[in-house]
């Protein structure tokens, strides 16, 4: 036999691939990464043999202390992975194999089908509680910004513009609204990773007697009563990437919320904003202009919205030309998958620990929410409740808007005479809706910015947040 050539190509073959095959084709420079999740499998899949009698005890015995072996020296750095052995299964087999006879038995009734799509949905797994695990705790980070600055007070926009006053919390809580969706999509991506296709082999499964449910218990692929879940046809389960691309799309979500945030953080941390400061060390400063102090956390994580949902693009025209079932350009998944898994994790992780390091300019919030027009509406629900319809009521207070405007005053500041010659449902008592307290006091719907509501939603999150 030829010297080190490849697991899959003894026998067949005349010898191994041109160098610059080899070089285009190898996929351990990234799927190494799998490591763990290739062994467990591989112990779960010996383990199975044994039960079936495909193996003895003892050749179990000796593949599972081979295994650990090559876990503990890849674990301290000293493993050499070999580009010539392809990828992670076969570097791993092909040591094995050389360390304990009884490795050249591992593959039986396996393929690097069925193996590449066990390792991925187990480190999916993993991947998916650990990044649920750094949105719950931006969520907590939002919901503390939010009561530490509980009384702060700005303007809400639509269009950019000042549109009606809420609390800064009200605003951040919306974000742990979106985040909570976005776990709830984790959870259920998690259901459908969650399903086992170690056992359908390359594309047909296997003509040995295999125990599919039993491996799949053992590797903890069961629903919430405890029952395996099987892939339950061999060419979906080796061709099926639909769980990758699930995640892609709940990550690049994710990614889109986030860049939301930042931007948002981006216009508050401008002077023309000022509502919030972010502590220097989750800052950068100029190379040229010394008074400079730039959100780059902030805009890195806008910016790396972009490549999370570039991942998705990639992988859905990965996939959408392949003939059934197993096609090499499959490979080209795992890169995508990483970066997603990857950037959402590091962005999550760093919003939180900015939005730890923030406080509010509270003078800044103060000044802009003290904008009278932020409370035009008010004054239009004031004349609605005098009994004018809605429209007449927007078209009166429109008109107060004008007036205010072409006189140079703040709409606060026209006179009770005027208002009175406008239209006589405008009392006396008309100026009041300018309180700017009071109006966030009369918002008592669910889901709206008042007091009372805010209060409730920041409890109800800090309880769910625990
Ligand atoms: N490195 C391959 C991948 O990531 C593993 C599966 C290879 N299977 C095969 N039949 N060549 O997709």
């Amino acid at each position: 036999m030829k010297k080190s050539s490849p697991v899959s190509r003894s026998g067949r073959f005349a010898g191994g691939p041109a160098a610059d095959v080899a070089a285009f084709s190898e996929s351990i420079s990234f799927d190494w990464r799998l490591w763990r999740h290739d062994i467990r499998g591989s112990k779960a899949h010996a383990a199975m043999l044994q039960r079936i009698g495909l193996l003895t005890r003892q050749e179990l015995q000796e593949l599972l202390a081979g295994l650990d072996q090559i876990a503990a020296e890849i674990e301290a750095g000293r493993f050499r992975w070999k580009a010539e052995l392809e990828d992670v299964h076969m570097n791993i087999e092909a040591e094995l194999t050389r360390r304990v006879a009884a490795g050249a038995k591992l593959h039986t009734g396996r393929s690097r089908n069925d193996q590449v799509a066990l390792d991925m949905r187990l480190w999916l797994r993993d991947e998916i509680r650990a990044l649920d695990g750094e949105v719950q705790s931006l969520q907590r980070a939002l919901v503390e910004l939010a009561r530490r600055e509980e009384d702060v007070i700005i303007p809400g926009y639509t269009h950019l513009q000042r549109a009606q006053p809420v609390y800064l919390a009200h605003h951040l809580l919306a974000y742990v609204e979106m985040l909570a969706r976005d776990r709830e999509r984790l959870d259920q991506c998690f259901d459908r990773v969650n399903v086992c296709p170690l056992g359908c082999g390359a594309l047909a499964g296997t003509t040995l007697p295999l125990d599919r449910e039993w491996v799949a218990r053992l590797l903890g692929f069961v629903d919430e009563r405890g029952r395996p879940r099987l892939c339950q046809n061999s060419m979906d389960a080796v061709s099926d990437r639909d769980f990758a691309v699930e995640f892609c799309s709940v990550a690049a979500l994710l990614a889109v919320h986030l860049s939301r945030l930042a931007e948002d953080l981006v216009l508050w941390a401008s002077a023309e904003f000022n509502f919030l400061s972010i502590a220097d060390a989750y800052t950068t400063g100029s190379s040229l202009m010394p008074q400079k102090k730039n959100p780059d956390v902030a805009e890195l994580t806008r910016g790396k919205s972009g490549r999370v949902i570039g991942n998705l693009v990639a992988l859905l025209a990965l996939l959408k030309g392949l003939p059934m079932t197993y096609n090499r350009d499959l490979q080209e998944d795992k890169e995508r998958l990483f970066d997603s898994v990857d950037t959402v994790r590091a962005t999550t992780r760093l919003c939180a620990a900015m939005l730890r390091h923030s406080r509010a300019n509270r003078k800044a919030c103060a000044a802009a929410a003290a904008d009278p027009a932020l409370l035009a509406t008010d004054l239009a629900d004031y004349l609605v409740r005098k009994g004018m319809p809605f429209r007449q009521a927007h078209h009166v207070v429109g008109q107060l808007v004008a007036l205010a405007e072409q006189s140079g005053r703040k709409l606060n500041q026209l006179t009770p005479a005027e208002l009175q010659a406008l239209d006589p449902r405008l009392g006396p008592d008309a100026l009041e809706v300018f309180d700017l307290k009071r109006a966030l006091l009369r918002r008592q719907v669910p889901g709206s910015p008042g007091a009372k509501q805010v209060q409730r939603q920041l409890a109800r999150w800090e309880r769910l947040l625990k």
